[in-house]
This record gives structure tokens, C-alpha cells and sequence, in this order.
């Protein structure tokens, strides 16, 4: 396990076997000498890691203990926890194993395809990386050693406004599809500046996040007093925020059409959890939405997002593609969320553990292993692509 950078000077490739069995979750990492990935940024006294090496995986939850140990208390504190009594995040994990999976045996299957799309990009599964503020807390190249290591994996990642290194670096540390996130600021003309930014960048979509126009009760953090050192590198000189302009509180539909006005992007807005605003999303022309809770960060007692998911799937009704996020841990997750109707899926937290323990490398390993438990789901679930999984899979 004590692996760090250097062992890539000595080997030429590694693999890791994560089973044995078979090699059903077998990652397919094989890592050049020298590829330490994006540059580690100097963070100043906020020691954040710096490994970059491949990670043993059992499963995603226990990554986060494995972070614990690597994440600078306050750092740590802030990622791993939520809002209120963190019932909401918790619930969000819950939700997932009150749902189960009947098995069709016999269906003559030996593989199975996880390749889908999301607004017409091609991506080699059904997960993505939502958007996290912050990915400096975790390890020194920050938004662009998730970046690296989501292409490394052959799929999207939403990169955060609140970004420890800018916007451009996250887009050129991989050749992945990107959508960029917005907290709308207060001044016009300073969104105008970011969104233009995003989008000579090339960024696929803008990412409107509606749920966060309150402060929240993340008592850890007021435990901690803890309040992020590192720079928020989209507003130079700023730490946190925009600087020059807050959050604009009052969020409404024109903000969403000034954005898309803006752009001329698809806009998905991320923080859904109601029929009733999927529906006037599709009115309003949003290209997308993302049914999520903030992981728990927000409003307490809010549902799980997977609680919540099929009855928007079904106002969506096919018209416009879901994210799901919130808990997503295993691969029988992933299944039940494509299942109730979600298009795919997005990762927070394990995001950041996966980084701080094995930078980009450690993000690839961490989407692969995931999508290997997809694979084995699916297969033992008699299911042969991603278009095929349904409620039928269930027992619901
Ligand atoms: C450290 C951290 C920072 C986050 N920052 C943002 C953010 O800037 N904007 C946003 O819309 N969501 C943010 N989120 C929420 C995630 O996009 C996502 O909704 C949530 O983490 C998913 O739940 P999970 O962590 O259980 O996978 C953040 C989450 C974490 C853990």
C-alpha cells in the first residue's frame, strides 16, 4: 500500500487485480514512467496531498477512511460532511438498498456494454464526476487531476466555478467531454466574463446549480472553523465566491435564459427534485437537469434523490436526458438509478477520496472499479447494454 510517486520511475506499467475472480473488476490502468499528470500546485500551508500512483480498490466506501488519513483535518471536514444532522446524506445512501435487483440467469450473456451518451458525447460508462468547489482540499493538482484521470476513464466531468486551478487548465488536463458549473454571481457582467471563458474554452453544457442561494448549517465546518485557504482560481485574488460580485440569491427562470442567452449552450440545471420543476425546466428550454440534493449539503431532510427520481423520470417522460447524484457508491446503484430512468449517473465525494489518495491515477481506478460493478450487475442481471436496463430488473 506505501506507494508513492517514485514507484513510477521504476515501473514502466502497473496493474492492479482488485478480485481475483476472473478479473471482473479488474482495471484496465496501465500508467507510463514519467506520467505524474497535471502540475501539483503549490497550496501554501495547506498541506494537500501529492501522490500520484494507483490505488488498491475494494470498494468505494472504504476510500473514504483511507482519505481521512491524508486530507488535512479541515479539508476533510468539509468534504465528508453535510448539512443540519446529515440525514439527508445519509438517507441518500440508504435509499439505494430499500430497492433490489432480481437476476435473469441463463441469458447466454458474456459481456456487457456500458458505452452510452449524454448529449450526444460519447462516453465509456454511465458515470460522471459532478461538480465539487474545491478539489484542491483533496490533492495538489486540484479540478485538473480529476479532470486527467475522468479521461483517463473515457468520461465526462463537471467542472466546478469554485476551482483551485482555472477553468482553461481543468480543460486542457484532458481530452474529455466538460461541462462547466455556475453559481450565478450578482453582476451580469461578471457571469457574462466566466460563461464567455467557459465556452471559448470548450466546454459541452453549462451547469446552473439552483440549490445553494442560502447558506447552509455544515456544522463540522463551524466546528472546524474551517473556511477554504486555497484561492479560487476563476477570480484571481479572490478565495471563495467571485470577489467582486456574491451569489445572487434570488434565482429565477430569467437567470436561467440569460445564461443560455449568454452561451448559446445547452443549459442543464442541477438540483431537482420535484415532477413539477422538471416539467417547467423542459418549458423553460433547459437542455438537462440533475436530480440531487447537493449531497446532503444544503437543506436537510430534503428526500434522497433516488427516492425522488422516478416520478420526475417519468414527467421527463424521455424529453430531455437526468443526471442522478447522491450516494452512489456501488455498481448496484448505478443500475437501479439508470433503471428508475436517470440517463447517468454523477460522483461526488469519492471523486475527492479516489484524488487524494492516488491523484488522476487514483480517479481512473476508482470510475473503472465502479463501472466493473456495473458490468457484474448487469451481466448477472441478464442485461446486455445501457438502453436495456429497466424497471423490469427491479423489485418495484
Ligand atoms: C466537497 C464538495 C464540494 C461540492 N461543491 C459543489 C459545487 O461547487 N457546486 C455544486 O453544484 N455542487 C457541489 N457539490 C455537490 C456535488 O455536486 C454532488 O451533488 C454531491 O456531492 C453528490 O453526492 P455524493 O457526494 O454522495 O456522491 C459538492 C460536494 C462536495 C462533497
Amino acid at each position: 500500500m506505501a506507494s508513492n510517486r517514485r514507484d513510477f520511475l521504476t515501473s514502466t506499467a502497473v496493474a492492479v487485480s482488485l478480485t481475483g475472480s476472473a478479473g471482473l473488476l479488474k482495471p484496465s490502468i496501465a500508467a507510463a514512467a514519467d506520467d505524474t499528470g497535471p502540475p501539483l500546485q503549490n497550496f501554501g500551508s495547506y498541506a494537500a496531498p501529492t501522490d500520484v500512483r494507483v490505488i488498491e480498490i475494494i470498494n468505494l466506501r472504504e476510500l473514504e477512511g483511507r482519505a481521512q488519513k491524508v486530507i488535512p483535518n479541515g479539508g476533510f471536514g468539509y468534504i465528508v460532511s453535510a448539512a443540519g444532522d446529515e440525514w439527508t446524506k445519509h438517507e441518500n445512501e440508504a435509499a439505494y438498498k430499500r430497492v433490489t435487483i432480481v437476476p435473469h440467469y441463463l441469458s447466454g450473456l458474456d459481456s456487457a456494454d456500458t458505452t452510452t451518451t449524454l448529449l450526444g458525447n460519447k462516453l465509456s460508462m454511465p458515470i460522471i464526476v459532478s461538480v465539487m468547489g474545491g478539489h484542491g482540499l483533496a490533492h495538489a493538482s486540484a479540478e485538473a487531476g480529476s479532470a486527467r484521470g475522468a479521461a483517463a476513464a473515457g468520461t465526462l466531468m463537471i467542472a466546478p466555478s469554485q476551482s483551485n486551478v482555472t477553468l482553461e487548465d481543468t480543460m486542457k488536463a484532458g481530452n474529455n467531454p466538460k461541462f462547466f458549473q455556475i453559481y450565478i454571481p450578482q453582476d451580469r457582467g461578471v457571469a457574462r466574463d466566466v460563461l464567455l471563458r467557459a465556452k471559448a474554452a470548450g466546454y459541452k453544457a453549462i451547469t446552473v446549480t439552483i440549490d445553494a442561494t442560502v447558506s447552509s448549517n455544515r456544522e463540522t465546518d463551524t466546528r472546524n472553523k474551517f473556511h477554504s485557504p486555497l484561492p479560487n482560481a476563476n477570480f484571481p485574488g479572490t478565495a471563495g465566491g467571485y470577489g467582486r460580485s456574491p451569489f445572487k440569491e434570488n434565482l429565477g427562470w430569467d437567470d436561467i435564459a440569460f445564461v443560455r442567452e449568454t452561451t448559446g449552450m445547452p443549459v442543464f440545471i442541477k438540483g431537482v427534485l420535484s415532477p413539477v420543476l422538471a416539467t417547467e425546466a423542459i418549458k423553460h428550454g433547459v437542455a438537462g437537469i440533475q436530480v440531487s440534493n447537493h449531497g446532503g449539503r444544503q437543506l436537510d431532510d430534503m428526500p434522497a434523490s433516488f427516492t425522488v427520481l422516478p416520478k420526475i423520470a417519468e414527467a421527463v417522460g424521455g424529453r430531455i436526458p437526468i443526471i442522478v447524484d447522491g450516494g452512489i457508491r456501488r455498481g448496484q446503484d448505478v443500475f437501479k438509478a439508470l433503471a428508475m430512468g436517470a440517463n447517468v449517473v454523477a460522483l461526488g465525494r469519492p471523486v475527492l477520496y479516489a484524488l487524494s489518495l492516488g491523484g488522476w491515477m487514483g480517479v481512473q481506478g476508482m470510475l473503472e472499479h465502479l463501472n466493473g460493478e456495473l458490468k457484474m450487475t448487469m451481466r448477472l442481471a441478464g442485461v446486455k447494454s445501457i438502453a436495456d436496463i429497466s424497471k423490469g430488473s427491479l423489485s418495484v
